[in-house]
Parts: structure tokens; sequence; C-alpha cells
């Protein structure tokens, strides 16, 4: 019999790790091994495995696979357990839909309250951008961009869903950005947005966001469509 080849081995340990931090230590070391794409999409997480790895009990390593499925990292699949979500899901339109109704509302409670400091933070994000030619970090920088602007708005669990929807655009965008040729991720969007906040133009900034995601998923549709994109689904 041979010997598959364990995903898991892609995944460095460093030393015994303290019960008080086991749980973010296993997500943000699963999720930057998913984001990467050591541990590609279909590969089921098996929770033993994974607490003997990082050499805890399973309880952490539940907690952070809960966290994971939010983040729409991981699927908990019937008799499989926790399996690496695939890039894009199939109801890719239903959520940038959702992503549409969330961030408008978090852009609209933030704006008003938002400090010098957070619109010359998200001015810098747009002047990264500008010189960024690596795709998993320009899907980084777009994203801290607009949580920037969201950052100061008070319903946190809104913050947190915000941050989700955008979390899983990153990965998708990590992949697939350079065959979309999305480019600079529309930063004439970003500069209007930009200058909406400064403005406290409440209105304008909401109507400049929805162009730019409608924008987004006008791109990802067309992209999906592609027979590169089929050609792509498949090797993956
Ligand atoms: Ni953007």
């Amino acid at each position: 019999m041979t010997q598959k080849p364990n995903p898991l081995s892609s995944i460095k340990v460093n030393g015994p790790i303290p019960a008080h931090l086991a749980r973010s230590v296993i997500e943000e070391t699963l999720r930057s091994a998913i984001l990467d794409g050591r541990l590609p999409c279909g590969i089921a997480l098996r929770q033993q495995d994974l607490a003997d790895l990082f050499g805890v009990s399973r309880m952490p390593v539940r907690e952070a696979l809960r966290q994971l499925e939010a983040q729409a990292l991981l699927n908990v699949v019937a008799h499989k357990g926790a399996v690496v979500a695939p890039l894009i899901q199939g109801d890719a339109a239903e959520t940038y839909a959702l992503r549409i109704l969330l961030e408008s509302e978090a852009l609209r409670m933030s704006v008003p309250l938002l400090e010098i400091a957070d619109l010359e933070q998200a001015a810098r994000y747009i002047d990264e951008l500008e010189t960024e030619h690596d795709y998993s970090e320009i899907g980084r920088l777009n994203r801290l961009f607009h949580m920037s602007l969201y950052s100061k708005a008070p319903n946190k669990r809104l913050l947190k869903l915000v941050e989700d929807g955008l979390n899983e655009e990153e990965r998708f965008l990590r992949f697939n950005l350079e065959a979309m040729g999305l480019g600079k991720l529309s930063q004439e969007d970003h500069r209007a947005m930009l200058h909406a906040a400064q403005e406290r133009d409440v209105d304008s900034s909401v109507k400049l966001l929805v162009h730019h995601l409608n924008r987004g998923v006008e791109v990802i549709t067309r992209y999906l469509a592609s027979p590169e994109a089929q050609s792509r689904k498949l090797s993956k």
C-alpha cells in the first residue's frame, strides 16, 4: 500500500504552545497555510491529527476550526469533518450581494466618526497599492484599505461579518487576480471613496462603494464563466 502524502507535513510547529494561545496559534497557522495554498481545496483536516501536530487537546483545535469556518475558509462536511473550502463558493453572487449590504452599512456608520489618522492610513494603503506587484499583497492591501474606512462603525458584530467577507475575497483574489486582469483593483474607485469620506459625504461614499463592489461582481462573474477559469478550476 502506498503512503498518501500528508498535507499537514507542510506545517511547521515551533515548540510547545502555551495553552492560552493554542486556539489563536492554530487558527493563524492553518489560515496562512490555506491562504498560500499549502493546504489545497478539498483537503480534509482531522481534529485528532491537528491536536497531535500542535501538541494540544482537541478543544482548541475545534475552536480554531470553527473560526476558520466562519471565515469561509473551511466547510464542515458530514462524515468528513473540516474540509478546505473551494476558492469561490457556488453562491458567489449571493455572497457579494450580502457584502454590498453589510459594507454599505458599515461605511455609512463609520464615515462621520473617522478620525484624521484613519483617513491618512487609508491614503497610505492606496499609495502602497500603487507600487505593489505581488498579487497576495495587493489582496491584503485592498482588504486593509476597505477596513480602514469601515473601522469606526460602532457595531462590532457587523465589522466582524464585513471582515469575514473581505477575507474570503482576498483568498480568491490571491489565486485569480493575475488571470482576471483586474490590475490595481480599481484604484480610481478607492481614491474617489476616500475623497468622499474626507468630505464626510456619506451618501456619495456609499454610492461609490456600491459601484466599486458591483464592478468586482461583474469582473468575477465574467472571469468564472471564461474557459480559462474553467480549466483552472479543474486543475486546482
Ligand atoms: Ni477595493
